[in-house]
Formats: C-alpha cells, sequence, structure tokens
C-alpha cells in the first residue's frame, strides 16, 4: 500500500532515540525527508548521521518546553525542506513520584514536557499546515492515559490524558484547514532506555498483565504512527489508538488469561 509518505517533510520531536528514533526511521524508508529534535546534541547528531542512510535528515537540538524553539524549529524545517506535512509530538517523561511528593518545580517540570511542550508543537505545525491547507499530527500519549499508575509517577497518566483530550480539541479547530490531529497510546516499550533500568520483577510483571505476553519494540510503536500520519489513515482525525498488546483487555478482573491458555493445551 502507497502510504503518500514519499517526498513529504515529517518532524518527530525527541528522534534521537527509543521510539522517536524508531519513528524517524520508519518515516524515511517511506521516502519522507525527516527532521529530528532533542536536548543532547551530541547524541542527536549521531542520530541523524545513522538515520540519514535511508534519506534527508534535518536536526536541532532544543528543549520543546520553549515555546519561541518550536517555532523557530518549524521555520526552519520548512525552509531546509519546502513544506511541513507531519508533525509528531513524541517527547514526554514519566518521573517516579507519587502524587504527595511532586513539589511546584517538579509539576512545573512534567507539565511542560509531557503537555505544555505539545500546544507548542500543534501550533508550530499549524502555522504551516494551515497555509498549505494539508498536514497530519500525531500526538504521542501513553496508556497511562487510561490505566493511571497510581503510586508511581502519579502525574504521568493524567498529563498523557489531558493530550487524548487536546488531540480532539485541536483536530476540532483545525479541521477547516484540512489538518488532521490523531493521538497513539503505547503501552510498555522496550526502548534502550527501559532495557537499561528495568528490572527482572517490573518487566515480568508487565508481560504477564499483557495480552501479548511480551512488551512492545519502538518498531511497533513506530509503524502505527507512520499509519496515523499517512493517507492511509485520511478518514481518521480526532482519534487515539491503543498500542499495548492487549493490556487493557487484562484489567477486566474476570479476564482469566491462564485457564484460557490451559484449554489450548
Ligand atoms: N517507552 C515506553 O514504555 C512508553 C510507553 C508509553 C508511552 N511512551 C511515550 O512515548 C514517548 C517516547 O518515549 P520513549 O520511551 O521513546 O522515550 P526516551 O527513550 O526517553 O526518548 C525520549 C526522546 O525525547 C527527547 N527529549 C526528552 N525530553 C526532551 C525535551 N524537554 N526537549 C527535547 N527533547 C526531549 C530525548 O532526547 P534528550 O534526552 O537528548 O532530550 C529522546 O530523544 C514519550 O512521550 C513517552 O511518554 C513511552
Amino acid at each position: 500500500m502507497d502510504l503518500g509518505l514519499t517526498g513529504k517533510t515529517v518532524v518527530v520531536t525527541g528522534g534521537s532515540k527509543g521510539i522517536g528514533y524508531a519513528a524517524a526511521e520508519a518515516f524515511l524508508k517511506e521516502g519522507a525527508k525527516v527532521a529530528i529534535c532533542a536536548r543532547h546534541e551530541e547524541e542527536l547528531k549521531e542520530a541523524a548521521k545513522t538515520l540519514s542512510q535511508y534519506g534527508p535528515v534535518y536536526y536541532e537540538a532544543f528543549d520543546v518546553v520553549d515555546a519561541e524553539y518550536n517555532y523557530r524549529f518549524a521555520e526552519h524545517v520548512n525552509q531546509k525542506f519546502g513544506s511541513l506535512d507531519v508533525w509528531v509530538n513524541n517527547v514526554g517523561v514519566s518521573g517516579p513520584k507519587k502524587g504527595d511528593e511532586y513539589d511546584d518545580e517538579e509539576i512545573d517540570f512534567m507539565t511542560g514536557v509531557c503537555f505544555k511542550s505539545v500546544v507548542y508543537g500543534c501550533q508550530a505545525a499549524f502555522r504551516y499546515m494551515k497555509k498549505q491547507h494539508s498536514g497530519a499530527i500525531v500526538n504521542v500519549s501513553s496508556l497511562a492515559a487510561r490505566c493511571p499508575s497510581a503510586g508511581r509517577s502519579t502525574l504521568y497518566g493524567p498529563l498523557k490524558s489531558a493530550i487524548n483530550n487536546l488531540t480532539n480539541t485541536f483536530a476540532g479547530e483545525y479541521c477547516p484547514y484540512n489538518v488532521r490531529v490523531t493521538c497513539i497510546m503505547p503501552g510498555f516499550t522496550l526502548t534502550p532506555a527501559v532495557k537499561r533500568t528495568i528490572s527482572p520483577e517490573e518487566l515480568n510483571m508487565n508481560t504477564q498483565a499483557t495480552l501479548l505476553r511480551r512488551a512492545a519494540n519502538p518498531e511497533e510503536i513506530a509503524r502505527p504512527i507512520v499509519f496515523l500520519a499517512s493517507s492511509a489513515a485520511s478518514y481518521m482525525t480526532a482519534t487515539t489508538i491503543e498500542v499495548s498488546g492487549g493490556r487493557s483487555m487484562t484489567l477486566n478482573p474476570s479476564f482469566a488469561y491462564d485457564r484460557l491458555a490451559a484449554e489450548q493445551k
């Protein structure tokens, strides 16, 4: 299937590693021109160098929490590649804290990275997509929007949940300009950082609670992101899809995987 991405300009925020990197690679393999950003310049430069084997890559190091940097990045990308067709708001962070442990500074930090950056990204993209009368924005939320991580990273779920709502709200505002806004909720994903830091107990706990009995690889999240941005999803806007290996399904206490599995034997 032709995804209609050949020659299109795609921005992926947080493209130096993890899901963002996998998405950048997947877009390039579809023939797109890709721009990535992240804070750490050396790592970003290295990622851009590796990615450039698949197609044209532009990079800029900055913090997405700063509105002006987002707007300037959009301007530079548009100058460099001549259009701005897709914007993926991928940056996000989960802080391992309980609700009563956050101080004001940490609340601002979480809100900035997980929520404000997505607003700025949408605004930056829309400036150009509005003029073009076309475009697709994909926001990266989390399954935590649906299953909040109480007792661990308390603010992450509510902020991701706000992104789901923001997606629909911006979709409503941008639709007269033929700009679609969609969202993806990944489940547990084995990015290099997660692989490095996760304990065997936590990995086991997560895989046991997933219908497919394993965590996702970043590429398995990247492909649905590419799909949402592509012409294959041309009738999709104001929608959020869950890509979690069936994690929500096991929240139902009457679901009995072990019994079902035993019946197969
Ligand atoms: N991995 C999972 O299990 C999982 C599950 C559900 C949802 N998600 C969501 O998926 C997205 C990507 O997650 P990931 O696990 O791939 O993350 P990751 O491996 O930690 O990568 C994050 C990327 O964002 C960049 N970044 C972080 N803060 C930034 C900032 N303030 N400004 C600019 N760039 C910034 C990082 O580079 P620098 O550090 O150099 O800035 C890096 O390129 C996030 O929104 C996350 O919430 C992840």
